[in-house]
């Protein structure tokens, strides 16, 4: 088993070579992946969950067996302009849901109907220009019974067979590149019905194969089919005669694209569909190699001809060209003309008068110029009556008042199109065609507007000039264009009262808001990206929630498009994304409540510090530190025992005065045996010092100091104060250790005093103190004891 193991372990390594597959991941929010131009030379792993995959461009050579499992999602498949050749016949088999393959452009020498097999989804198919020579059997489109769009054939395709398109019934568009087609088996696609769009090219046939050409062309004409050809030269009587195919088969829309033609071939095509209904002519891209000279032409029967059409045409000999006069019969059938890109420089007044039926004329991307309109509209008195619409885009006009004068009397105009010309100005006012509904002068140089626009408009295009502002009432207007301008705001919706859609993009607007939106009635597109916004607090919400779809306008231009461009941390981040934070967007309220908050937070503080007793700490440490210093001044002056000039202090408390008056004052300082001298603070204190010196001096002065304790004293702030300084004092090393004497005036314990008084409390607790006696006979004790204390230590020293 272990041989087995090993071996299948090297089966599934060399089977499975997704080692060498590199990934893209170039998918978008739609499941939509583009990985074209970008080398692969493998099919490159995407996400299974891919909607579309687009690998076109690259240098891919094979499709393997697994180089597409698991895309059961995928709906379209683009391997355009690689290098295929291979392709596993299972390859495509998990892509149930594949409605779009295009395989064109690419190297497959044969088709295989297994590759199609499973795809019973597809709707569209393209396997142009690849070198097949035939389409092969079984027939590769057999399952396909969703097919609508259908496109193969290439420079080598040589055969069409009978059965070759079996399982193709109905399509909408049928392209077959069928140049070098030399073998075709009438009537093999001949069983396509309903057939929409057909496009051939059969350059070959039509020179050199008529009968194959004309095969072809009978199996595919039907008078609703629209039939273009490609890739001809039609140059004499011989290679027109495949087109009597169709015209038997009374085709009605015809195109030729990429075609040289000469006068003799336009003749003789005018000869062959002589009294066929064909109703729209149209040529792409034609080179006339002739001179325009059709003596020949008879007057041929085209009363259904109704359109024509031609773009990009070439007069190789342009110098020797006569005229296209002698097909003038031809013009007083159609309604609608198209002569686009044609360097038509004047249609003559002559040629105008022969468009009898003349409803739509199309003239742009030529050589026009004021003087030449002039002359192709007849001075103004155009014989074009009946005409609804003129487009004279891409001309080289200048004068906005000679184009209104030359159609005022075209009675019938309702779309002007004067797009991509040099109009710069506008006259101050205008009279125009009362019909007038639509018209477009964008691309041109216009820097201001004036009521020369005509009141009637529906539509109005003056997108991409240089606008700045719009103020004219235009009642009847229903979209106004305006992108491509400098407008920094939105144009008053007062102007507009029926207006539905609004482009204003790539402007300069800064922001827009709901009330702005609102003075537009009607309004339900918008479409204002790529401005310069200002990301404020009012836009930003107020632009996602219009994204969102809440409100009466919609945005239908690409979320995307609408971009910051200011402040500068936001420029060019998408609008819908942008998320501003409370503190930018309610500045005023945030500092508001932040101040309110600081406020309760210091008033809180302070009451805590209030209670704290924190300030009487502050004025204490205050006291203290200038009496430190003070203190140190006066050491510094010398020997502090010559300054004792008192042999006690005494502290007391204002309520207790009478006591000390009365009693400590004459007890101590009767002379007997000798007075002893105490400091006072009435007495002895310097008027005009601050008392705290006061207090200081009085202290450094006295030998010891007497403190008077009671309920008073424990009151007041002074005596704390004194009782501070004296502590500070006999901690400093400067007094003796007794130099505090405590009296106890009433009963008090070291309880009853506040903790904040720790000084208090702790002198209580280390020095003895004397208790002032209730009894009258305990008295004399107590004197004496104080006189003890007070001289005591005197000996001492
Ligand atoms: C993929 O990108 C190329 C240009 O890089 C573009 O031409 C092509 O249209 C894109 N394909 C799809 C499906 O959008
Ligand atoms: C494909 O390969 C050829 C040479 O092998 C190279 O010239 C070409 O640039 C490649 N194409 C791409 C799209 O990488
Ligand atoms: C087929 O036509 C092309 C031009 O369309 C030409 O270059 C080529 O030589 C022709 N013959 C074959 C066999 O491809
Ligand atoms: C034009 O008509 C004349 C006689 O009416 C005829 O001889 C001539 O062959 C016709 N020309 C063409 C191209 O059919
Ligand atoms: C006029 O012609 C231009 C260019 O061919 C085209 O884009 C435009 O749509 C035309 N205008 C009208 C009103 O058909
Ligand atoms: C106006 O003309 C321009 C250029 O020809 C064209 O692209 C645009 O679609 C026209 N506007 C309208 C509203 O048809
Ligand atoms: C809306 O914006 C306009 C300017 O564009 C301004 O005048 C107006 O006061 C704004 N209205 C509100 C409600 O912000």
């Amino acid at each position: 088993t272990s041989s087995l193991f090993v071996f299948s372990l090297l089966f599934w390594s060399e089977s499975n070579p997704d080692d060498e597959r590199s990934s893209c991941d170039r998918c978008d929010l739609r499941l939509s992946c583009n990985c074209s131009y970008d080398g692969f030379t493998r099919v490159p792993v995407v996400t299974d969950r891919a909607l579309t995959l687009d690998l076109s461009f690259n240098n891919i050579t094979m499709v393997t067996v697994d180089d597409l499992t698991g895309h059961r999602q995928l709906r379209a498949l683009s391997l355009h302009g690689n290098r295929l050749a291979v392709i596993h016949l299972s390859a495509f088999d998990s892509l149930w849901s594949l409605e779009e393959l295009d395989l064109s452009d690419n190297q497959l020498t044969a088709l295989n109907h297994k590759w199609f097999s499973k795809l019973g989804a597809l709707q569209k198919l393209n396997l142009l220009n690849n070198p097949y020579s035939c389409l092969g059997s079984p027939p590769v489109f057999q399952g396909l019974a969703r097919l609508r769009t259908l496109a193969f054939g290439g420079p080598a395709l040589e055969e069409l067979k009978i059965g070759d398109l079996s399982g193709v019934t109905q399509l909408e568009e049928l392209t077959v590149h069928a140049n070098n087609l030399t073998r075709y088996e009438s009537g093999a696609l001949a069983d396509i019905w309903p057939l929409g769009r057909v496009t051939l090219s059969l350059h070959n046939p039509f020179l050199t194969n008529v009968p194959l050409a004309s095969d072809v062309l009978s199996d595919v004409s039907y008078p609703e089919t629209p039939l273009i050809l490609e890739d001809l030269h039609l140059i004499g009587k011989e290679t027109v005669q495949p087109l009597y195919a169709s015209a038997r088969r009374r085709v009605r829309y015809i195109t030729l694209r990429n075609v040289f033609v000469s006068d003799e071939a336009i003749v003789n095509f005018l000869v062959v569909f002589n009294g066929v209904p064909l109703t729209c002519f149209s040529v792409d891209s034609v080179t006339l190699t002739g001179e325009g000279r059709w003596t020949p032409a008879n007057w041929t029967y085209h009363k259904s001809f109704d359109e024509f059409f031609i773009r990009n045409i070439v007069v190789l000999d342009v110098f020797h060209f006569v005229s296209f006069l002698n097909l003038g019969f031809l013009l007083q059938y159609p309604r609608k003309v198209s002569l686009i890109n044609g360097k038509a420089y004047v249609m003559p007044c002559q040629t105008s008068g022969l468009l009898k039926n003349l409803q739509y004329l199309d003239l742009s991307d030529n050589l026009l110029t004021d003087m030449t309109l002039k002359e192709t509209l007849c001075g103004g008195h155009s014989p074009l009556t009946d005409l609804r619409v003129l487009n004279i885009s891409g001309n080289a006009l200048k004068s906005l008042s000679m184009v209104r004068w030359l159609v005022v009397k075209l009675s019938k105009l309702t779309h002007l199109d004067l797009s991509r010309n040099g109009y710069s100005s506008m006259p101050l006012s205008c009279s125009w065609p009362h019909t007038l509904r639509y018209l477009n002068i964008s691309r041109a140089k216009l820097t201001a507007i004036t009521p020369c626009l005509p009141t009637t408009l529906e539509v109005l295009d003056l997108s991409n000039n240089d606008l700045k502002n719009f103020y004219l009432v235009l009642p009847a207007l229903r979209e106004l264009y305006l992108s491509g301008n400098k407008f920094l705001s939105l144009p008053s919706g007062e102007l507009f009262p029926n207006l539905q859609t609004l482009k204003i993009q790539s402007n300069t607007l800064n922001m827009f808001n709901r009330s702005d939106l609102q003075l537009y009635r009607r309004l339900q597109n918008l479409q204002a990206g790529q401005n310069k916004f200002v990301c404020s607090c009012d836009f930003v919400p107020f632009l996602q929630s219009v994204i969102k779809g809440h409100g009466d306008v919609y945005l239908t231009d690409e979320e995307e498009s609408y971009v910051c461009d200011s402040p500068l941390y936001l420029q060019g981040e998408p609008v819908g994304q942008v998320r501003l934070s409370v503190v930018e967007c309610h500045r005023v309220l945030f500092v508001s409540v932040s101040c309110g908050v600081a406020l309760f937070v210091a008033i809180l503080v302070c009451i805590l510090l209030w209670r704290l007793h924190a300030f009487w700490y502050l004025k204490m440490t205050w006291a203290w530190l200038k009496a430190k210093r003070s203190s140190r001044r006066h050491r510094g002056r010398g020997d502090s025992e010559a300054l004792l000039s008192f042999d006690a202090f005494v502290s007391y408390s204002e309520r207790d005065a009478s006591w000390v008056e009365n009693f400590l004052v004459p007890e101590l300082e009767e002379p007997r045996p000798r007075p002893l001298t105490l400091c006072l603070h009435k007495r002895d204190f310097l008027p005009g010092q601050w008392i705290v010196d006061n207090i200081m001096s009085a202290m450094e002065r006295s030998r010891r100091t007497v403190f008077v304790l009671s309920e008073n004293f424990v009151q007041s702030d002074w005596c704390r104060y004194e009782l501070d300084f004296s502590h500070f004092w006999l901690f400093d090393g400067h007094a003796g250790r007794d130099a505090a004497i405590l009296i106890l005036l009433e009963p008090l314990s070291k309880d009853d005093i506040p903790k904040r008084f720790y000084k208090l409390r702790k002198l209580m607790g280390s020095t003895t103190y004397l208790e002032w006696p209730q009894e009258e006979e305990r008295t004399g004790e107590f004197w004496r004891s104080l006189r003890n204390a007070l001289r005591g230590e005197e000996d001492d020293d």
